[in-house]
């Protein structure tokens, strides 16, 4: 079967042939439909993220996935069901993170990530996994399914906020959220319709195509380059949530500047190293006098991926349009690494349905 790779001592994939995987005991056969890119491959690619699975040359990217069961192989699922792949998987059988569910919560060296770390990804024909690594979903999603692990992520970093402020009376009516990339544009449209006041930060001009969908979802766009965040509550207000998506160092301590009293900022970029200047008595005093937090978030588990599909069928269908700017065959594979404006989420098609 065809899959794309990238090769050790290579910076680009390349398709490569490898033997169609063999299910163990408890493993569906699942013939892939589609997989998302997203940041994380262009860094695995770049070089500066992931890692190859142990002994071999290559690694199978894509952990955005979505397919079809090909082979039950007497797990719970029948043949046709379409279904979404989880992404973290035990490195050594089991361990109590993925006993408890609780992978996303896993440290470092307790899990591989498929297409990311340690283990091949879904960017190839068929792929094999355990069925509690597997998410049912409607067939009707099937076209857009790559998008529930994204979706997923953000699921899991608004619940950590909202569990932040449990403790007390809170519903947060003013969102910032920073970023509008694919994951910031997908949490501006799962907020849309139960917050009163969105905005949305970036540093383009228009036309943009990122800036209409802010513009159609209703929530305000603040150009960082005219307010950076520690000046957006003078200039419009301070913020119940920040949620941010930019992975720009600065905005993980800036974002505390941008909260209302009793606010929380979910930090979700993975940014490079960065050396600036902080005031850290008047950062720690607005923390602890204003009883905000930060929480950091990364990954998910199959609680946010199950939430994550109901949160997909409720987008509008312009947004997905929109949202999604290609999806490519693998022998046009380069196209969906496409980095230009007019770029915003695209994905590989393996096959149809
Ligand atoms: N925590 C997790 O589990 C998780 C999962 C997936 C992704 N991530 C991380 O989340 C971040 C966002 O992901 P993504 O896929 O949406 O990435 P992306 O497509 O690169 O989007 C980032 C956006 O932030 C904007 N931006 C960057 N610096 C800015 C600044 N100083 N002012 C205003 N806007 C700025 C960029 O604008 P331009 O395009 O105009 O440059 C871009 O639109 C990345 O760091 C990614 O690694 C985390």
């Amino acid at each position: 079967m065809e899959a794309l790779a990238l090769r050790r001592g290579e910076e680009t994939a390349t398709v490569i042939e490898k033997p169609r995987p063999e299910p163990g005991q408890g493993e569906a056969v699942v013939r892939t439909l589609r997989v998302g890119i997203d940041g994380t491959d262009h860094e695995i690619l770049a070089g500066e993220h992931g890692g190859f699975p142990e002994g071999d040359d290559h690694l199978v990217i894509g952990h955005e996935a979505v397919g079809v069961v090909e082979d039950a192989n007497g797990t719970a699922f029948s043949a046709g069901d379409v279904v979404v792949p989880t992404v973290r998987r035990p490195p050594n059988g089991t361990n109590e993170y993925f006993e408890r569910g609780e992978p996303d919560v896993a440290p470092p060296g307790a899990y591989h990530e498929r297409g990311i770390e340690g283990a091949h990804g879904y960017a190839a024909e068929y792929f094999t996994s355990p069925e509690q690594f597997l998410v049912e979903i409607p067939a009707g999603l099937a076209p857009l399914g790559f998008l529930v692990e994204p979706i997923s992520i953000s699921e899991k970093a608004l619940e950590l906020a909202h569990s932040s402020r449990s403790t007390f009376d809170w519903q947060p009516e003013s969102v910032l959220v920073l970023g509008n990339g694919s994951l910031g544009l997908q949490t501006l449209a799962m907020l849309a319709d139960s917050v009163d006041r969105l905005y949305c930060l970036g540093r383009r001009d228009r036309p943009d195509p990122t800036l209409d969908i802010v513009d159609e979802i209703g929530a305000t766009y603040v150009d960082s380059r005219e307010t950076p965040v520690p000046e957006i509550p003078e200039r419009y207000e301070p913020m119940d949530l920040v949620f941010e998506a930019t992975g720009y160092a600065r905005h993980g301590i800036e974002s505390a500047h941008a909260l209302a009293h009793n606010g929380v900022a979910a930090l979700l970029g993975v940014p490079r190293s960065a050396t600036f200047e902080v005031d850290g008595g008047e950062f720690h005093e607005r923390m602890v006098l204003g009883n905000r937090a930060l929480v950091g978030s990364v990954n998910s588990n199959r609680r946010h991926f199950q939430r994550a599909v109901d949160s997909l069928s409720s987008l509008p269908a312009w947004f997905t349009e929109s949202l999604v700017t290609g999806v490519y065959d693998l022998g046009e594979f380069e196209r969906a690494f496409d980095d230009d404006d007019s770029t915003i989420k695209t994905a590989l098609e393996l096959s149809r349905r």
